[in-house]
């Protein structure tokens, strides 16, 4: 029940009303019977200004950030987390002692996903796609002392550039582009592959898989941050030949579960994440 003394977290968006993390939060908050909720708030790119100081005078105590506020947001904080600014995107705000501090628990939601399986420690991994989601796994993982960074793209300037970015923040220098169309030639040297393009996205789904899976094979984690459909055809086609395939949801419940920490201080399971999850996504 709402009471008086219910505290309140909630995502802001433009569009906002498709979002997976209310009844994510909402269902862990049940579970551990906290007098908090977790509500969705549409705001305008053009209020952005705004929002903290809303926030703040509403009491408001967490607020994940979505497109497309996740840059635009930065210079109304007070604080950033050191990964955050690397980054340059904020998906996590915490309000605490009147201070607005940004976070990205995008990275570290698809680490530990990957940390479910293997160690992250020495491997070459491969990255699909140059965009922001691929920005922020990247940054996440050169953390983990990886060997090796592949980043292929359909664009290259774009990879490019990311790379550079992430040689001028960081002193790990083993990142590489390389073509996507021809990224087959180098998959046995890989040992994990991650697609952060939307290629294979519902109502797409039966398209192509961004890359041949031909020689994909049983040494191989396949990670798909896309959740819907469950299965994109690059899981199903890695999992035919033998890979350990991760499906979207798995990140999207970890970042939330980091968020959920960062504002309650309490940790929620995976499993409540996950059961309301796939009750939407039924
Ligand atoms: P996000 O920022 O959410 O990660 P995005 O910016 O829409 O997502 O796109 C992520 C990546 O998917 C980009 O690298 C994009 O490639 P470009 O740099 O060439 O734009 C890639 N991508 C999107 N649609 C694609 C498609 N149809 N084929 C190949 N790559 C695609």
């Amino acid at each position: 029940m709402i009471t008086g003394k219910t505290r309140i977290t909630g995502v802001i968006g433009h569009p906002i009303e498709h979002s997976m993390s209310p009844p994510m939060h909402n269902n862990a908050y049940k579970q551990l019977n906290m007098d908090y909720v977790y509500v969705a708030f549409h705001v305008q790119p053009e209020d952005i200004e705004k929002l903290i100081t809303s926030a703040k005078t509403l009491g408001i105590c967490g607020l994940n950030v979505t497109i497309p506020h996740k840059t635009t947001i930065i210079p109304y904080l007070d604080e950033i987390d050191e990964t955050a600014k690397k980054i340059g995107a904020v998906n996590t705000i915490q309000f605490k002692d009147n201070k607005a501090k940004g976070y990205n628990t995008d990275g570290i939601g698809a680490i530990k996903s990957i940390q479910e399986y293997t160690t992250l420690q020495d491997k070459n991994i491969l990255i699909l796609g140059a965009g922001g989601a691929s920005k922020a796994i990247s940054f996440s993982l050169i953390n983990e002392n990886i060997n090796s960074l592949t980043i292929a793209n359909r664009t290259k300037e774009n990879a490019e550039q990311l790379i550079e970015n992430i040689k001028k923040q960081t002193n790990f220098t083993k990142i590489q582009y390389h073509t996507i169309n021809d990224v087959d030639e180098i998959i046995e040297d890989m040992d994990i592959i991650i697609n952060t393009t939307p290629i294979g996205m519902y109502p797409h789904h039966e398209v192509k898989p961004p890359i041949k899976t031909d020689n994909i094979n049983k040494n191989h984690i396949v990670m798909d941050i896309i959740y819907n459909p469950l299965e994109t055809q690059l899981l199903k086609q890695s999992k035919e030949n033998g890979a350990q395939t991760i499906n979207g949801t798995s990140m999207l419940i970890n970042q939330g579960l980091v968020s959920f920490e960062i504002f309650t201080g309490e940790k929620a399971t995976y499993k409540s994440f996950e059961e309301a999850l796939l009750n939407q996504l039924k």
